[in-house]
């Protein structure tokens, strides 16, 4: 199952390990839950995804319409495709959805990226894992913590999987090819000599007070240099209306549809330092090593900090320019990679499946 950005690339790379093993016929399921060309096909593009076998064609609704909708139009392609088991990645609405469906279809589920948690159900991904992950049939896990989460939440030891981070899959296959692209030189910048922000998280960016702020403080980023700043659709939204209430943008942004995967790993990893509210980003840059901030009050992925090269800033900015200060005084890389995030966390899960088949 597909359906938005971040479930593009763990896909890929499950159906990547599952494809090089005899036996496996995949059926790719896309919801529609992102569909514009920007978020979706150039993905498939760059990452050499099949055409999806069905698309459902939800598209953007309120949250109990999303979610009904990819049950609504997923329960007849399940009947009728009766897989033995639903691959489900993250934790969109997509993701609970589907595994909602199939669990009462009696067809096992797979969650991977299972027992994440920010502890702030204000968030509707933390809903959507705390249901996935107390309905899903195998639980596959990239951090230590994940672990702990489900066995609190009564998760038997055996269903869980500790086999490594999917997204880091993708970013290892894909990053040469990304550092061959001209991204970088397109925007007149050279690598090191800009930051990288994307911000799109409901909490910072549908308030306007918060949105006005964020971007203050990436325009305070921007006095030391360049912030590129691809816009998500919801993002960009905000920031047209508040520009219509009177909002100006500061000098110094270079505002941008969304990049494609190639062109986005390219600005990662030439980056001097990220800043962003994406639970992609915050992983992607601690496998680089680049130097990112987060501008949210908590993470799900704490592997980061502890480990990486991520900083949890909040929207504290006294916080947010010392930890800028630090970062370009710092070297241009730091922290380390979390233990298994080593690209092979795809070819472990079809390894558990191969034990079971
Ligand atoms: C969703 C996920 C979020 C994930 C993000 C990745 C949920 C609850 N949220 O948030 O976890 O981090 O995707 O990017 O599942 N829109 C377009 N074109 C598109 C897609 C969306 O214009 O192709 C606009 C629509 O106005 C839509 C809004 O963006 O209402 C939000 O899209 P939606 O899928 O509801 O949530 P995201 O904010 O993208
Ligand atoms: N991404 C991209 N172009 C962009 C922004 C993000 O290719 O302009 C990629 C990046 O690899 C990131 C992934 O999309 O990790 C998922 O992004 P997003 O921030 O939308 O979702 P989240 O991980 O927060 O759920």
């Amino acid at each position: 199952m597909v359906g938005a950005r971040p479930n593009y690339m763990k896909v890929a790379a499950v159906m990547r390990a599952a494809g090089r093993t005899p036996g496996i016929r995949q059926v790719l399921v896309h919801t529609g839950q992102h569909y514009d060309a920007a978020m979706n096909d150039v993905f498939f593009a760059d990452l050499g995804l099949p055409e999806p076998d069905h698309h459902l064609g939800v598209g953007s609704g309120s949250q109990a319409e999303q979610t009904a909708k990819v049950m609504l139009h997923f329960e007849p392609v399940l009947k009728n495709e009766r897989p033995d088991r639903v691959v489900v990645v993250g934790d969109v609405n997509s993701t609970v959805a589907a595994a909602m469906v199939a669990v009462k279809e009696g067809v096992p589920v797979d969650h991977v990226e299972a027992g994440l948690r920010s502890f702030d159900r204000g968030m509707p991904e933390e809903v959507n894992r705390i249901v996935t992950d107390a309905i899903a049939d195998e639980l596959y896990t990239h951090s230590p913590e994940a672990r702990e989460h489900l066995r609190r939440e009564g998760r038997a030891e055996e269903s869980i999987h500790f086999v490594g981070n999917v997204m880091i899959d993708a970013l290892d296959q894909h990053l040469a090819a990304a550092r061959g692209r001209r991204a970088i030189e397109a925007l007149g910048l050279s690598p090191r000599g800009y930051a990288l922000a994307t911000l799109h998280r409901p909490s910072n960016v549908d308030a306007p007070a918060m949105l006005a702020e964020l971007i203050e403080i990436l325009g305070e980023v921007a006095r030391a240099l360049p912030v590129v700043f691809p816009l998500h659709p919801r993002t960009r939204a905000r920031i047209e209306a508040a520009e219509r209430e009177g909002l100006r943008l500061p000098e110094g942004l270079l505002l941008s549809p969304p990049r494609g995967y190639l062109d986005f790993l390219q600005l990662l990893d030439g980056a001097r330092v990220v800043l962003t509210d994406s639970g992609g980003v915050q992983e992607e840059t601690t496998a680089l090593g680049v130097p990112c901030l987060t501008l949210r009050e908590n993470t799900e992925r704490p592997i980061t900090c502890l480990v990486g090269s991520n900083v949890l800033v909040g929207r504290d900015r006294t916080r947010i320019a010392r930890e800028l200060e630090r970062a370009l005084a710092g070297p241009e890389r730091r922290g380390e990679r979390p233990p298994l995030w080593d690209g092979h966390a795809a070819e472990r899960i079809v390894a558990v499946w191969a034990g079971r088949l």
